[in-house]
């Protein structure tokens, strides 16, 4: 059988070129070798208030942002998470077998719940939604970045648990693509993962950017206090632009030290921008070409939605059959 693979990413924020050269565009890559589904989890955003207009508007422009990017809607589903209504009846069933002591030991949050002046029950319940994505759809591999790992460990908890209390019911879903994605730091802060969520204008890249604002980011990257790259010495700042040059590129390490080794930060980051910008290119021309045509787009969402729900609304037949809880009888 053909492994399933599922991610998900909220509607909230850019998507940067830390989110495509770590994720969208290895999935592009290997979604012909998997059966692929990529949700787009509007449920998980409204854990910490989202405007409605902008929430509404974010589902599609990452619906188009995927497209752009390269996913095929023929063979890849791309998934409103809310279109689905088994992801949140699952998520209760699950609620109901998942200790709050578990939940009450996620990093995230812990962190996230600390900067709300008030704590939405959803915020807690998070991981179990998330479990619910995965578990709804017996995935098998679940590509996630590192902040994600506790997250999933817990699910593959929850489903250990639910087969324990109910019989075998759940697939446990490993991690791994064959095809590691490129770590992208912030620019501006070279040190820490770039996020879709941090504030500040010189920190990541969005894949939407204008050819000018790219190269205005790259340029003001921090660096450190050298002035040409040495690839034994060089700090996180020019390791980073290097990542960032290479992933776009698929440079081999000899071919990335003959060509930048002494080269001056400035004409390091101008490369950079140039190879970023060339590469962003095609992806924003066919994204401005698939959101001319809503319709087109309404219709990627409604068949992604209608081709899995067949397979969400069997998982929760059996959860409930299994939990003793009412079906209609076919
Ligand atoms: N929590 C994930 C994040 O913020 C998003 C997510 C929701 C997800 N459901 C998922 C990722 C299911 C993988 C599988 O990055």
């Amino acid at each position: 059988m053909t492994p399933r693979v599922l991610s998900g990413i909220q509607p909230s924020g850019n998507l940067h070129i830390g989110n495509y050269l770590g994720a969208l565009g290895n999935w592009v890559k290997i979604q012909h070798d998997y059966e692929s589904i990529f949700c787009i989890v509007d449920l998980h955003a409204i854990t910490v208030y989202q405007k409605p207009e902008e929430l509404r508007s974010k589902v599609r422009e990452i619906a188009a942002l995927f497209l752009a990017a390269g996913i095929d809607p023929r063979h890849s589903r791309i998934v409103v998470q809310s279109a689905v209504a088994a992801h949140a009846e699952l998520a209760w069933l699950l609620t109901c077998v998942t200790p709050m002591g578990w939940l009450e030991r996620m990093t995230q949050f812990k962190a996230k719940a600390a900067a709300q002046e008030s704590v939405g029950d959803g915020l807690f319940q998070y991981p179990v939604l998330m479990a619910a994505d995965i578990l709804l759809y017996q995935a098998n591999i679940v590509p996630v970045g590192e902040d994600q790992m506790q997250h999933l460990e817990l699910a593959r908890d929850i489903a250990q648990r639910f087969n324990s209390l109910y019989g075998d019911t759940f697939t446990m879903p490993a991690t791994r693509l064959p095809l590691v994605g490129a770590r992208v730091m912030g620019l501006d802060e070279p040190t820490t993962k770039m996020s879709k969520s941090a504030s500040g204008t010189g920190h990541a890249v969005a894949l939407l950017d204008p050819p000018e604002r790219i190269k205005k980011t790259i340029m003001r990257a921090t660096t450190d206090s050298g002035s040409g790259v040495d690839f034994e010495t060089m700090g996180p700042g020019v390791q980073n632009l290097l990542n960032i040059f290479q992933a776009f590129s698929d440079w081999t390490n000899d071919q990335m030290k003959a060509h930048f080794s002494g080269m001056r930060y400035g004409d390091l980051k101008k490369q950079v921008a140039e190879m970023t910008i060339s590469k962003l290119e095609p992806i924003q021309k066919r994204y401005a070409d698939i959101t001319a045509d809503p319709a087109y787009l309404e219709s990627i969402l409604k068949d992604g939605a209608n081709a899995v729900r067949p397979t969400a609304d069997a998982t929760v037949r059996l959860v409930k059959e299994r939990m003793g809880i009412y079906t209609e009888t076919a």
